[in-house]
């Protein structure tokens, strides 16, 4: 750290097109908060930026879909997320977005100079474009067959169905998500950064700068270098995001992945006057946490971008984490997979304390990792509740009890005694090695070892039992808790701020400085104030109304899976006159040997006597089917079906879970009568 003045800690700026969840908190915001409150202690100068990420196609897709302006999606997510970082103590300096004013003219003239300095090559290639909505289609607008799969609603970038990654040119039958028109391809011109004329200096830079960057890290940046770069688009075709700045792109923006970054430098504009101090000394540390899906940006593409402006500092580090799933299950907006934290804050009024502690125990630093809410009631029930409140409980109640509420004198201390106050440095040592390395569990495992050394002081010295014998005796003990307890008080302090203010309250105490923590904090005769729990139980009932919020959200999603699928494109009347379906009678009906599904049927058309195969053998016996009316197709190309020849296709009710039932007459009719 030494070679550094100050420090930029930037934080991923979230999509404003959902609220937030615990994956957000335990992979970005609260690593990087507990980092900053830990820098603030130690009296460093650091900034902490946030705000909203406000642009980009699935904004605007939900706009669509409720019928409201981009603007207004993305007013609402912005204050709700906003409230719950708060709510949560993430510290920012400033919570910004990327809507503001101040962004908008940073983001344009950032490409702007780019564009001037002749740093962008400009291409011109075929992208589908929708005649009737007047405009070209982001991917994402574009749905189709998986060539793959076979998935019907594919996107133009990926197929959720087989996650195989697409080309909106490789889907069959595209179609336009917004007026469902089949789109066309049309020329259209856009400015890429050449991202290749950047790989040998990013490969010095990243390979062998920066090989203390975390594994995950290190390793992804590696495999992307390792295959080679390509240019990327920094424009689209869209009309929400920043305008780009030349007249010759009317109806261009800039890419959301572009004017995001740029975000960071933005907000610091708007926070200080003095915000190039921040951004263009080099003695300034800066700083990105973010998930392990945005390494690519924050580690190849947006440094290619400093590095082309050429103004900027580059990041010193970029500590990302994995993913936390869910009950193991991967958190998802879009399934309602996930534990929202405005929902928390409402259903465990005052314990964003225990959130922060079980996503910090549980953080997914190295591999992804599990939330279940039975970790997260044991975790409180039995480390916070047990351990740390505990101790603080006791020391507390006993100081109240035998002292009058006031920091008993020190006696003679034993060696016991000068063992334990020994212990304290070395533990505030293990939690600052551990903080500065990015390793947040096992700082605040060794948070806990202090409250644990405390608890096991308690229980070895007995003060209560020797109260009636040598109260001198039990005022050492006490004055040497209640130590621990103070330097509790700033130890955790980043890691749970809430209760570090509560039990400062406690005991009656400023907040104590970092370098201040240690043996003597408290003087004897400081009066402490009444107290109560620091933290309480979670019942088996809590934990239970939230696994039953899961269970429905699950029940929800398995239904929502069978919907009925979306309607094709519109035929011609010519198209339709084409089908030639028939009610037929089905004569004879026989199983097909060595198949679960297949029948064979014979069926009078009123035409002819035809045979045809037919796969409902899952569904009904031959028995049942004989004597049946049913709808057939009777000029579809016959085909050879495990040796036989199928001339027709009988129709079936197809239900959302693939059952199947004929569709037939209300009543007996002629054989051969028309289905129109
Ligand atoms: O993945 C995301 O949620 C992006 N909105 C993160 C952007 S980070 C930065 F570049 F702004
Ligand atoms: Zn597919």
């Amino acid at each position: 750290m030494s070679k550094f003045k100050r420090s930029l800690v930037t934080t991923a700026l979230p999509y404003a097109n959902g609220p937030v969840h615990i994956g957000h908190l335990a992979g970005v915001y609260i690593p990087a908060d507990i980092y900053v409150r830990y820098l603030r202690a130690k009296g460093a100068d650091v900034l902490f930026i946030g705000g909203s990420d406000e642009h980009g196609v699935p904004i605007t897709i939900k706009a669509q879909k409720e019928g409201v302006t981009p603007q207004d999606i993305v007013d609402r997510y912005h204050k709700l997320i906003k409230e719950s970082f708060k709510a949560f103590g993430i510290s920012f300096d400033i919570y910004s977005r990327t809507s503001s004013a101040t962004h908008y003219e940073l983001a344009s003239g950032f490409f702007r100079k780019l564009y001037d300095e002749g740093k962008f090559i400009e291409k011109t290639s075929l992208q589908f474009y929708d005649e009737k909505a007047g405009q070209f289609l982001a991917d994402r607008y574009i749905t189709g067959k998986c060539p793959h799969c076979g998935n019907e609603k594919a996107y133009g970038d990926q197929c959720e169905a087989c996650g195989t990654s697409l080309n909106a040119t490789d889907l069959i039958n595209p179609v336009s998500a917004i007026t469902g028109n089949t789109p066309q391809l049309k020329e259209t011109k856009h400015w890429y950064l050449p991202l290749d004329q950047y790989e040998a200096w990013l490969k010095e830079w990243i390979l062998e700068e920066h090989k203390e960057w975390k594994s995950n890290v290190y390793g992804q940046c590696k495999s992307w270098l390792d295959s080679g770069l390509q240019p990327r688009a920094v424009t689209r075709d869209l009309d929400w995001g920043v305008p780009v700045p030349l007249d010759e792109a009317k109806g261009k923006v800039l890419y959301v992945w572009f004017d995001a970054p740029i975000g960071y430098i933005s907000a610091t504009k708007e926070l200080t006057p003095n915000w190039e101090k921040y951004w263009k000394d080099k003695e300034t540390r800066l700083l990105h946490f973010i998930g392990k899906d945005n390494i690519v940006f924050h580690c190849i593409i947006f440094p290619a971008m400093l590095k082309a402006e050429g103004s900027y500092i580059l990041p010193d580090n970029v500590p990302a984490n994995e993913f936390l799933n869910l009950e193991g299950d991967k958190i998802s907006t879009s399934r309602n997979w996930a534990v929202w934290l405005h929902e928390y804050l409402e259903d465990f009024k005052g314990k964003q304390d225990v959130l922060r502690y079980v996503l910090t125990a549980n953080a997914p630093e190295t591999k992804d990792n599990d939330f279940t809410w039975k970790d997260f009631q044991t975790r409180n029930n039995s480390e916070l509740v047990a351990i740390y409140g505990n101790f603080v409980n006791r020391a507390l109640v006993l100081t109240h009890k035998h002292c009058g509420g006031v920091v008993p004198e020190r006696g003679a201390l034993t060696d016991y005694d000068r063992e334990v106050l020994a212990e304290i440095p070395e533990i505030i040592g293990r939690v600052e090695k551990n903080t500065e390395t990015f390793h947040f569990r096992e700082a605040l495992k060794e948070c806990m070892n202090l409250a644990r050394l405390g608890n096991k002081y308690l229980a070895d010295t007995e003060p209560w039992k020797l109260i009636k014998t040598d109260p001198g005796r039990v005022k050492t003990i006490l004055n040497i808790c209640l130590q621990i307890v103070a330097d509790l008080t700033a130890l955790t302090e980043p890691f749970m701020p809430f209760s570090a203010a509560r039990l400062r309250e406690f005991l009656n105490m400023e907040p104590l400085a970092w370098g201040r923590m240690g043996d003597a904090v408290l003087p004897a005769g400081h009066r402490i104030n009444e107290s109560c729990l620091l933290f309480e139980k979670i019942e088996d009932e809590e934990i239970q109304r939230q696994m039953d919020k899961l269970l429905a959200t699950k029940k929800e999603n398995e239904s929502a899976a069978e919907t009925v699928p979306p309607a094709k494109t519109n035929i011609s009347f010519d198209e339709f006159q084409k089908m030639d379906i028939r009610i037929g009678t089905i004569l004879t009906a026989e199983n097909i040997a060595k198949t679960q599904k297949l029948m064979k049927l014979t069926i009078d058309t009123g035409i002819d006597k035809r045979t045809v195969v037919s796969g409902i053998a899952e569904y009904y016996t031959p028995e049942e089917v004989i004597g049946k009316q049913v709808s057939i197709l009777i000029n579809l190309e016959p085909k050879t079906l495990r040796g036989i020849v199928s001339q027709g296709m009988i129709l079936m009710a197809a239900e959302p879970d693939g059952s199947l039932s004929f569709v037939s007459p209300e009543k007996t009719v002629k054989p051969g009568s028309e289905v129109r």
